[in-house]
């Protein structure tokens, strides 16, 4: 049979593939995971507690949203004291706990790092508001002064990533209106001023402090955003560009070259540990190609692929994504990572079948246009992360997308706690619907999220239907799926392997645009995004599909085909394998 080899792609390093080359990791969003202590928010020991259905799921890395000190504005990405653990998520003793807890069953954890800015609360903080304008106390933060006669303008037109304008004035110790100083993000997010040294000393220490202690490595919260340019200019986005970046002329807050000086020191750093210690950038760039920069051999050693996320659900589109990514970061001797959900997006089983534009980071709400049937939706939702999960390379997975969470759409306005909702009074519902405390028990107070049966967001109506314990021993599961999924790809290393695209039509004997095909190490991968069936190859055996495979002949539901040919349906993926040849023929 005839296989297009035009965009075989192979992963380099293959010499000394380090965990994070091939990892599946699993973010868990701790205020939302479990709650040990019972006061509604997620804890550090409600991890450890849980810690065996993630060994069971058969992820190799953690990555743990912040839990460090914070007045919690935006949910603990303002840290106060990023050397210790916010008594809301317990202790030090306690995130030591879980670190030994999750080494032992032979799970790794990378921790969140927040460089970009700290909490207003940071002592530095609380220092550069009594220091005069120009001291060195200030230099640590962004203080300009305004513009206009009276210096009661803005230093730049600039708006916050959560809405209004990215400047606020100060008063100064005499009383005086005074300077303003930079929050890319929430007014409590002051921005860090990377010129200055001590900030650069500060974060090599909290970078020791966290690898004594003995973690795998770091999620860089706004990788992509520390250094802006140095003549401040006025800048007004693409209203079309993600409001994270994607524009094609990048803010003069995104993407500054001066970054990549910062992540060399820090790989200079984290090579001075044993194990394999990783860095791993949340960069919001414009290009998949320029998203490569940022792992160069001695910079990170993976960033998120948004591009991926970002990618609707076509075949081409998905395509060109899959081969220009895995391109860009071989290029450079890295992993591509793959990713559809995070803290900070719209789940993927609610995203994927919406029919209006989303803009990331607005977030939806009941009065959203193009909401989508919520089974239709999950069935593309298993779909993108089955073929997600064949790709090689490192796979990022939210917590609760393995039971097929939906985003929460009916979450009451006093409920919500998202900086976004409040700065655009409403106006975008922001990030709460995909932070909901997940479920664990169907029937258990807080459905197991909390044995008193709080929640710091309400659970809706008929959250107890995703629970774990429901689709444990549900073979037809979107648990299982992903149990079976993950352990597959472990059996045949798919994160090793080589995307090779397969011609559709040898394959099925039929041309079906909307199908892709692709193999990796032996496993042949098809993805129907089409509007209807297509025929399976009948020698092929089925080791994983995303739905129910109906047969050919009598239109028979069967979730495996041993031998007799079957129908894909349309918006499903399958695994398959051929005992004789790996073209079924
Ligand atoms: C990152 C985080 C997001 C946070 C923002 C500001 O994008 O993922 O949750 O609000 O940074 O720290």
């Amino acid at each position: 049979m005839h296989t297009s080899h035009e965009a075989r792609h192979t992963p380099q390093a293959l010499a000394a593939p380090e965990w994070w080359r091939t990892a599946v990791i699993y973010q868990i969003y701790p205020r939302s995971f479990a709650d040990a202590s019972g006061d509604g928010v997620g804890d550090l020991r409600g991890i450890t507690g849980r810690l065996d259905a993630l060994d069971e799921l058969g992820v190799d890395a953690l990555w743990l949203s912040p839990f460090m000190v914070s007045p919690q504005k935006d949910a603990g990405y303002d840290v106060a004291d990023y050397c210790d653990v916010d008594p809301l998520f317990g202790t030090l003793a306690d995130f030591d706990e879980l670190l030994a807890a999750a080494h032992a069953r032979g799970i790794r954890i990378i921790v969140d790092l927040v460089p970009n800015h700290s909490s207003d609360q940071h002592p530095w903080f609380q220092a550069a508001l009594t220091a005069a304008p120009g001291s060195p106390g200030r230099a640590r933060y962004i203080f300009r002064e305004g513009r206009g006669p009276e210096g009661d303008q803005p230093p730049t037109n600039w708006e916050s990533i959560f809405g209004g304008p990215a400047w606020t004035r100060v008063t100064e110790a005499d009383g005086s209106p005074g300077q303003w100083y930079l929050h890319l993000f929430d007014t409590s997010q002051p921005d860090f001023n990377w010129d200055s040294e001590d900030v650069r000393e500060e974060f090599r220490r909290i970078l020791r402090f966290w690898l004594d202690r003995g973690v795998d490595g770091f999620r860089v919260d706004v990788a992509h955003g520390m250094v802006k340019d140095p003549t401040f200019p006025d800048w007004t986005p693409d209203p079309q560009a993600a409001s994270m970046g994607g524009d094609a002329t990048p803010a003069p807050y995104w993407e500054q070259v001066g970054v990549h000086d910062i992540y060399r020191d820090w790989n200079r750093l984290l090579a001075q540990y044993d194990g394999d210690r990783a860095l791993c950038g949340e960069a919001w760039v414009s290009t998949i190609e320029k998203t490569a920069l940022w792992v160069r051999p001695d910079e990170m050693h993976q960033t998120f692929n948004f591009h991926y996320l970002e990618t609707p659900w076509d075949a081409s589109a998905l395509r060109r994504t899959i081969d220009d990514s895995l391109t860009a970061f071989s290029s450079v001797g890295a992993p591509s990572t793959w990713v559809l959900s995070n803290h900070d997006v719209v789940r993927h089983a609610t995203r994927l079948g919406l029919t209006a534009e989303s803009p990331q980071g607005a977030g939806i709400g009941p009065d959203s246009p193009g909401l989508p049937d919520r089974s239709q939706a999950l069935q593309r939702a298993r779909a993108a992360t089955a073929l997600m999960l064949a790709l090689p390379g490192s796979a990022y997975l939210y917590q609760g997308e393995e039971l097929g969470l939906p985003e929460v759409l009916e979450i009451p306005d006093d409920a919500r706690q998202d900086p976004t909702w409040f700065r655009t009074s409403g106006e975008r519902y922001g990030r709460d619907g995909c932070r909901v405390p997940i479920p664990w028990e169907a029937h258990a107070p807080a459905h197991g999220f909390s044995a008193t049966g709080r929640s710091w967001i309400p659970q809706p109506q008929g959250w107890g239907e995703y629970a774990r314990d429901g689709q444990r021993h549900d073979a037809d599961s979107t648990l299982s799926m992903y149990r079976r999924l993950l352990a597959l790809r472990r059996t045949h290393r798919l994160g090793e392997g080589s995307v090779e695209w397969l011609d559709v039509k040898d394959l099925l004997g039929a041309e079906a645009a909307e199908v892709l095909a692709l193999r990796n190490q032996g496993v042949v991968v098809l993805a129907n995004l089409g509007a209807d069936p297509v025929a399976l190859p009948a020698a092929a055996t089925v080791l994983a599909a995303s739905t129910h495979l109906p047969s050919a002949q009598h239109g028979v539901e069967r979730s495996s085909v041993g031998g007799a040919a079957a129908l894909l349906p349309s918006d499903a993926v399958v695994w398959l394998v051929s005992p004789e040849s790996p073209e079924f023929s």
